[in-house]
């Protein structure tokens, strides 16, 4: 199939090769990842190596070369055609049906998150997160003037869970006025159940919490298990805001777009109240990678899905060859593993000692209560890489 310039759109039945990646063009990237740690081998930010999706790179190269960089075309409700495909593919991959009327766009998800602090809150408020954490959420919640309320997780016998009943118990000592969630959670790949949302939902109704949802992991779920948007729960209705983007699942984290969709009608209601500019506007090629994600790059989706589960397992097995006393949970999500090195010699600051050997990984530190004497693996990348990078991190924990 062409695309609109006359460029072949591909798709179908083709083969995508994840595994060859060539070292020297991945030490050739310009972006933040492979520089700003070199020579270490990067297992740190969430982008993964692999060039996008064809349709999406075909569909840039048409834009560029028609020239066609103008003001992009918008709907009578000043939308990018993004938003139709985002709704499409949430209903073809999530069974979630959304009125485009609700959907707002971003530059980026973290940036949503802030906005929606700042329109929600007033300073001293409490902000429930699920902790570790992904660190901007602290940030957001520092720089908006509220407080952090945090569930820890309980990561044993391989299995993730968090303490609702305890939530629910201190809220009535500690009253807070929002919840983060981020489902598929980042760092542990947690995937929250209905039942485990259900819960949710109903701490929410009973103490009054707007539910802010980080579902940008919501493609990369594993093992045939499926993600749930909280939005879709009966009982969700009033109080919840999704926040997402094609970023993660489609590796396009530097075009910045996302999307929000508001089921929380005051914080529709006071960010109709600010300048229309104040957060800016989306890009044309952001919004335009969206859309030809989105509908045009699903068989890519499901290639890549399938080979980060391959190295999920394969990050499972290097740890316990090259990695003693550390211990990882086998996640359910995302391109993350959360690695325990709380019983190796290096255990006071892993991350310190890593970098030391060459591999850059993400601080537990930084994820918050639980998160000290632990660090997270990106594992996005092909099997020698991983390898690689296991083996090199290895070196840390020996004599
Ligand atoms: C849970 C979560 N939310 C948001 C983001 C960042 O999204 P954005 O770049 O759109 O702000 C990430 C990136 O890793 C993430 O893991």
């Amino acid at each position: 199939m062409k695309n609109e310039y006359g460029v072949e759109m591909p798709g179908g039945s083709e083969g995508h090769d994840f595994e060859t990646l060539d070292p020297a063009w991945l030490r050739s990237k310009t972006g933040n990842k492979w520089r700003k740690h070199a020579p270490a081998l990067p297992a740190w930010v969430a982008d993964m190596d692999f060039r996008p999706a064809p349709a999406i790179t075909s569909h840039l190269t048409g834009l560029l070369d028609g020239g066609d960089l103008g003001y992009p075309r918008r709907d009578d409700n000043n939308r990018m055609r993004a938003v139709e495909a985002f709704a499409t593919h949430m209903a073809r991959r999530h069974q979630w049906s959304i009125d485009p009327d609700r959907v707002r766009e971003w530059n980026d998800v973290v940036q949503a998150v802030q906005a929606i602090l700042h329109v929600a809150t007033q300073p001293g408020d409490g902000v429930v997160v699920h902790t570790p954490a992904y660190p901007p959420f602290f940030s957001a919640i520092e720089q908006t003037g509220c407080r952090l309320v945090a569930v820890p997780a309980r990561i044993a016998d391989g299995r993730v869970s968090f303490d609702h009943d305890e939530l629910d118990a201190r809220l009535e000592r500690e009253p807070a006025r929002v919840l983060i969630l981020c489902n598929p959670q980042n760092p542990t790949g947690h995937v929250f159940g209905t039942d485990e949302l259900a819960r949710i939902l109903e701490i929410a109704a009973r103490h009054d919490l707007l539910i802010v949802s980080d579902e940008i992991h919501a493609d990369l779920v594993f093992d045939r298990r499926t993600h749930v948007p909280i939005a879709s729960l009966a009982g969700a209705e009033g109080r919840t805001v999704t926040v997402t983007s094609a970023s993660k699942s489609f590796n396009l984290a530097g075009l910045r777009y996302a999307v929000s969709v508001c089921d929380a009608p005051h914080v529709a209601g006071r960010w109709s109240l600010l300048p229309d500019h104040l957060f800016g506007a989306t890009n044309i090629m952001g919004a335009e990678a969206a859309w030809a994600a989105w509908t045009h790059a699903g068989e890519w989706l499901d290639a890549v899905v399938a080979h980060l589960a391959r190295m999920r397992d394969l990050t499972l097995h290097l740890v316990g060859e090259h990695l003693p006393g550390v211990t990882v949970h086998r996640p359910d999500a995302t391109y993350l593993a959360w690695l325990d090195c709380r019983a190796t010699p290096v255990s006071e600051n892993p991350h310190a000692a890593f970098r030391a050997s060459g591999v850059e990984t993400s601080d537990g530190a930084t994820f918050g209560p639980g998160g000290q004497g632990h660090v997270r693996l990106n594992y996005a990348t092909s099997s020698a890489t991983l390898g690689q990078i296991v083996a090199t991190m290895g070196s840390a924990l020996r004599p």
